[in-house]
This record gives structure tokens, sequence and C-alpha cells, in this order.
């Protein structure tokens, strides 16, 4: 069984991550597992960057193998913004979803395009490393929709369902998100590590 300790404090995340790597091969450890984690400033220029230093930081603080991702929303209007940003652009999902809101005022649907973007790091106590970078393409709806989910899934609209991931809800979000995509390649490798480690 390999112990695998996710490295965010997000518990929209960490609810996804676990409903995705729902595996009898694998335990799942979260940061409540370890109450006296150091914090870590999230100062990289890439998503790369921030979740490599999430992961190893926590995995030589635990010793545990760790998964951390970086994610963040990427609007073609706002030039790629907020990207790495996402989860620093107010105090609170619902200023972060007005800011967005108020800066794409008055733009119409076909300038509203917009992609959702995770890198995945799994980093062992000994230094190796894997990682998966993965996106989902969409637009900003002109309001927030939905009640399920988390940080901009109510204005993150979907083309192919005609609604945002707020509304379709975390079983088909799932299927087709950023996150998902990247934990199931991930879920790949770690079965595959557990395979080799029983021979
Ligand atoms: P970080 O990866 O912890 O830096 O946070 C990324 C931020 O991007 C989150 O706090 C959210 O604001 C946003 N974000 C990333 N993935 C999603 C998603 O699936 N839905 C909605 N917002 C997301």
């Amino acid at each position: 069984m390999l112990e695998i300790l996710i490295a965010t404090n997000n518990l929209g995340k960490v609810k996804e991550i676990k409903d995705i790597l729902d595996s009898p091969e694998i335990k799942i450890l979260t940061m409540k597992d370890f109450p006296h984690l150091p914090k870590i400033e999230e100062d990289g220029k890439t998503y790369q960057e921030n979740a490599f230093k999430k992961a190893r930081k926590i995995s030589e603080y635990t010793g545990k193998i760790c998964l951390a991702d970086d994610s963040g929303l990427e609007i073609d209007y706002l030039k790629g913004k907020p990207g790495i940003y996402s989860s620093r652009w107010g105090s609170n999902d619902e200023e972060r979803i007005n800011k967005v809101l108020k800066l794409l005022e008055n733009v119409p649907i076909n300038k509203r395009n917009a992609k959702f973007v995770c890198v995945a790091i799994l980093v062992f106590p000994d230094g190796k490393i894997y990682t998966v970078k993965e996106e989902c393409k969409g637009s900003i709806e002109f309001k927030p929709k939905g009640e399920h989910g988390f940080g901009y899934d109510p204005i993150f609209l979907v083309p192919e369902y005609d609604k945002t991931f707020a509304e379709l809800g975390d079983k088909i979000k799932n299927q087709i998100s950023h996150r998902g995509k990247a934990m199931r390649r991930m879920i790949n490798i770690i079965n595959e590590l557990a395979a080799s480690e029983k021979t």
C-alpha cells in the first residue's frame, strides 16, 4: 500500500483529488494528519515551481510521498490573468469572482475564452519526482451560476455542456477538468509504482 500525502489546505481540492485517486493500492493522507506543518509561500513564477515547492517541502518535513497541484484560471481577454495569482486575487471566492466579472463587463461572449490549467507533482522523500500538466478550455459566464465546486467554478462555462463547473457538479467536473485529467494521469503513474513495489 502506497501512502500519499496531498499537500494542500484547499478542502475543495482535497475532496476532488480523494475522489479521483480512490484506489485499494493507495492510502491518502491529508495535511490534517500532520497538524504542525510549516506554512509554504506560493511565490514561484510558474505553476510548476509552486507545485514542486509545496510537494518537496512537505515531503522533506513528513518523510512521506507528497502530491501537490498548482492550478489557475487563465483568461484570454486579461492576457492570461489571474493565472498563478488565481488564489490571491481577492480575500475570498466571491471577491475573486466579482473582480473577474467587473474586468469583463461588456466584453462579448466571443472574447470571453478562458482555460483552467493544472500542474500536478508527485515527490518522493528520496527526491524522485513525476510531473503532469493538463488544461480545460471554456469561457467566462456573465454571472455566477450553480452551487457545486469551489473557487471560480460558478463563472467557468464549459461549452460542450453549456453549463458552469458549479452547475455540472463534482462527478462530471472531475471527468473533464484540468485537475481531473492531471490526477488520472498521476494515478496511472502511482499504480505502476505500486505494482512495481509488489514485485
Ligand atoms: P493554488 O493551486 O492553490 O495556487 O490555487 C489555485 C486557485 O485557482 C484556487 O484557489 C482557485 O481560486 C482557482 N482554481 C483552481 N482550480 C480550480 C477549479 O477547479 N475550480 C475553480 N477554481 C479553481
